[in-house]
């Protein structure tokens, strides 16, 4: 008896988005080891919290393909690129690859709607929340750098901005109560 309740397609997707959270997680891992050596702390640990959180995303997905019977397939981990060139192309490039993340979401969620698969796409909406908060954050962060100065921004708007993320941390998004059991 076939206790799988996911369609090929589907598995492959879920199973490539569970990727893709893993190689999200490495990204903030990677630019959260840059800001620290660069002596960015606060910005460091902001980071380092979210690369966790984006660990727990892919263990929902892990958790989530298990629970339906299918296959999960762990599969290699893209390079997270090179280090960013300074704060500002750092939260640049979170930002478009907080963007790029909800394209994939959306696109699973369109494929869960094509198959009439409920449950994947009852599944997804948290996902599509989550994106939601995940772009919020990515554009605040924009804009805390912008008002630093952007690409131009000196030492000491910079040194205020590490100080504000380090205070901040635990009233972040990515401080809430999310983990590897409860994600
Ligand atoms: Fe898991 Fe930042 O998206």
């Amino acid at each position: 008896m076939d206790t799988n309740r996911l369609s090929q397609t589907i598995t492959a997707a879920l199973n490539r988005q569970m990727t893709n959270e893993a190689h999200n997680a490495q990204i903030y891992l990677a630019y959260a080891a840059w800001a620290d050596s660069e002596g960015y702390e606060g910005i460091a640990n902001f980071l380092f919290r979210h690369a966790n959180e984006e660990r727990n995303h892919m263990m929902k997905f892990l958790e989530y393909i298990l629970k339906r019977g299918g296959k999960v397939k762990v599969s290699p981990i893209p390079d997270p690129g090179p280090d960013p060139t300074d704060v500002n192309d750092c939260f640049e490039r979170i930002f478009k690859s907080e963007v790029d993340n909800t394209a994939n979401i959306y696109n699973l969620v369109n494929m869960s709607m094509e198959e009439k698969d409920w449950a994947t796409w009852n599944f997804m909406q948290w996902f599509v929340k989550e994106q939601t908060e995940e772009e919020t954050l990515a554009l605040d962060l924009l804009s805390k750098i912008k008002v630093a100065g952007g690409k131009n921004a000196g030492p000491d708007a910079l040194y205020a901005l590490d100080n504000d993320l380090a205070k901040t941390a635990d009233d972040a998004r990515l401080a809430q109560d999310v983990s590897v059991e409860n994600p």
